[in-house]
């Protein structure tokens, strides 16, 4: 047995028991010391994985269906039931849909119960009164609704796309992630490079300083109520979705970031979902990638694609389904040669 697989077989033997810990991550990097030193980054997945397999212990996929401006009357009502009527949603996936702020009372008092409400974005005000036209957080609590959607890049870009209104900034996506959180709710904060970012090879870029607006306004125990939607915007509402290859090379190196900026505990059990063009034929594939924790979905929210998605998840998260997940990533560290690169299996 090869020392890389003995010490995976070391792991999996005592159910990670001493791993998740710093302490024991020091460990663990020294005993990986003595593999080849360019797969230091595949090493550190491995470590990753190793420490989410325990902190995910009792955690969920999480798919949320963006409805946007969508729906009449007669639309919202037959698609309520289509969720009402698509069976049963398997226990390792939560769910939740962000209906227009028009509709999400009408849709909370009539949805089945195991699908919690969003709202798809909040005033970057605070409290009630003399604030005519805002949707603060504070009212969106008061009336039961505990997620909201944040930086979503269609107003991120609003200006640039439709020519009106103004582009929210990051620091305006930090302060109503903040309100939210100060009210109790859970917010989806939505990151994502354009088409000209990634070709001009600032993708990373371009998501970490999104992200670091939120880390400098928030504190780390908040983090415990942020999803992270990685949403290309190229993959958005285009058909085109970013491959599980591409994808899963951003949601790793998020993950990395927060370890990098934050501490395990939070790059362990922090929630990375993907949106883009999510549909039945490639939620699979997205979803088997190990940092890939679940999905944001647009268009398909709107039909019974929705519940497709949804049990496109893994029946399971738990320790068993991870472990698949360390073994894979121990499967890359093995297949990475001399030269650092990665062989073909
Ligand atoms: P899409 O939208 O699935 O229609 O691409 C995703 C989103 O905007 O969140």
């Amino acid at each position: 047995m090869s020392f890389s697989k003995s010490v995976y077989k070391y792991c999996i033997d005592t159910q990670f028991n001493l791993i998740y810990n710093i302490d024991s991550t020091t460990v663990l990097r020294g005993i990986f010391k003595n593999l080849n030193r360019n797969s230091q980054f595949q090493r550190l997945s491995l470590i990753h994985h190793i420490q989410r397999t325990m902190a995910a212990t009792g955690n969920k996929f999480f798919v949320g269906g963006n409805w946007k401006l969508n729906g009449t009357r007669e639309s919202i009502e037959a698609l309520v039931n289509t969720y009402n009527n698509g069976g049963k949603f398997p226990s390792s996936v939560e769910v939740v849909v962000a209906p227009t702020a028009l509709h999400i009372g009408y849709v909370q008092s009539k949805m089945r119960p195991d699908v919690a409400m969003c709202a798809q974005n909040v005033s970057s005000d605070s409290g009630f009164g003399a604030l005519t036209g805002e949707l603060t957080a504070d009212l969106f609590k008061a009336w039961g609704i505990n997620w909201t959607i944040a930086g979503h890049s269609e107003r991120r870009r609003r200006k640039q796309i439709r020519g009106l209104g103004h582009d929210e900034e990051s620091n305006s996506v930090a302060k109503k992630t903040k309100h939210a959180l100060n009210c109790g709710m859970k917010v989806i904060v939505c990151i994502g490079e354009t088409l000209a970012d990634r070709e001009a090879g600032t993708t990373l870029n371009v998501c970490f300083e999104q992200l670091t607006f939120i880390k400098e306004t928030i504190s780390v125990e908040e983090w415990a109520r942020i999803v992270i939607a990685y949403e290309p915007v190229w993959a958005i509402g285009t058909g085109l979705s970013a491959s599980p290859e591409q994808a899963q090379e951003v949601h790793a190196s998020l993950r990395r970031w927060l370890l990098t900026n934050l501490n395990s505990e939070v790059a362990s059990a922090t929630r990375i979902i993907y949106g883009g063009s999510v549909k039945p034929t490639n939620a699979s594939a997205l979803i088997a990638c190990p940092d890939i924790d679940g999905f944001l979905v647009g268009g398909c929210s709107l039909k019974s694609d929705f519940m497709e998605i949804i049990n496109c998840c893994p029946p399971e998260w738990d320790s068993t389904a991870r472990s698949e997940l360390g073994k894979r990533a121990a499967n890359d560290i093995q297949s990475i040669g001399a030269d650092g690169k990665k062989s073909k299996q």
